[in-house]
């Protein structure tokens, strides 16, 4: 399968495109940015690094030639700054996700898109508005929620990472519900204490306003690359374990008219399938209130 990246000169196209091609994920990655130069400077350096490590080529790209590239990943946006809110990109970034779908609406039809634009839900909601694909086709990136969680949960039970299973839902943003009843150590279900609770809460409540307060003027980029990796290779080779990732919902979890996160499990159709589990009273809560103000957030953002 081929991988073409829309805004990859950026720091979250350019580092997702870099380790698929490490991990040999796609046969070929095209990348397509206004920023001409700079995308020409990641294609000879990925190439010279990639040759060392995989069969996998970059290629500089214009939109007709995302015509041969099976999933595509949008992380064009305006450049990054100090935000309080993901949403306060919106109404530049809906403008930038509108140019996008207008230019591939020529050359593409039903592929697999990954939506990585912040504020995340709004603009894969819009995406699809615009694109008018099947809804399947559209993936909203959300899994860093649940990498954090599992971060701060393996540094707050002082246990290693890759022992713990935990799921975050909800809005990429302040809207996240991470589900205390979803922890797993070693595959067994862990009743975490209340104040180990709010000292999860605590971290990755307060990463965001702590990563801003840097002013680095770069995303979380390297985490990014890690969670994408993770889900275009669950799209290339199908994966039984749920992805968190922001899906629209058509009468899923009793909403629809929104991308939202939720667990989806992923294959070379898109979301195949959206996993429904029970959510506890406070969570289903959270939810409702969460789906609504996305849903306000499309309405502020057509
Ligand atoms: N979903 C997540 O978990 C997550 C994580 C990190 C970053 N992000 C988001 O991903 C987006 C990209 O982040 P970044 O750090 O790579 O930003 P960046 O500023 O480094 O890169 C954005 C790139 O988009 C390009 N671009 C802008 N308009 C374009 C257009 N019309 N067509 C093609 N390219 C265009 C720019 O030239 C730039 O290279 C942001 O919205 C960011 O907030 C999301």
């Amino acid at each position: 399968m081929k991988l073409g990246v829309i805004g990859g000169s950026g720091q979250l196209g350019s580092t997702a495109a870099f380790l698929a091609g490490v991990k040999g994920l796609v046969s070929e990655i095209r990348l397509v940015d206004i920023n001409e130069n700079l995308l020409k400077s990641h294609v000879l350096d990925m190439n010279q690094a990639l040759s060392a490590e995989s069969n996998v080529r970059v290629a500089g790209a214009g939109y007709a030639d995302l015509a041969g590239c099976d999933i595509l990943l949008l992380a064009a946006a305006l450049p990054e700054r100090s935000v309080s809110s993901r949403n306060d990109y919106l109404k530049g970034n809906v403008e930038i996700v509108r140019g996008v779908c207008d230019s591939l609406k020529n050359y593409c039809d039903g592929k697999i898109f990954i939506t990585a634009t912040n504020p995340v839900d709004v603009c894969n909601y819009m995406a699809h508005s615009f694109l008018k694909w099947d809804r399947n086709k559209f993936i909203g990136f959300c899994s860093n929620d649940t990498l954090r969680l599992k971060w701060a949960i393996s540094g707050v039970l002082n246990l290693g990472f890759d022992r713990i299973e935990a799921l975050c839902i909800g809005e990429h943003g302040e809207g996240q519900i991470p589900l205390f009843d979803q922890v797993f150590v070693d595959g067994a279900r862990k009743v975490l204490s209340p104040e180990q609770i709010v000292r999860v809460k605590e971290l990755i409540g307060n990463w965001f306003a702590d990563y801003q307060k840097l002013q680095s003027g770069r995303s979380p980029g390297w985490t990014s690359a890690v969670g994408l990796a993770a889900v275009i290779q669950a799209l290339v080779k199908g994966s039984e374990k749920a992805l968190p990732c922001s899906a629209i919902l058509d009468g899923e979890f009793n909403e629809r008219g929104l991308s939202i996160g939720v667990p989806c499990r992923l294959g070379k159709n898109g979301i195949e399938e959206i996993a429904q589990i029970k959510l506890q009273d406070q969570d289903e809560k959270k939810f409702r209130e969460t789906a609504a103000k996305i849903r306000g957030l499309i309405r502020s953002g057509v």
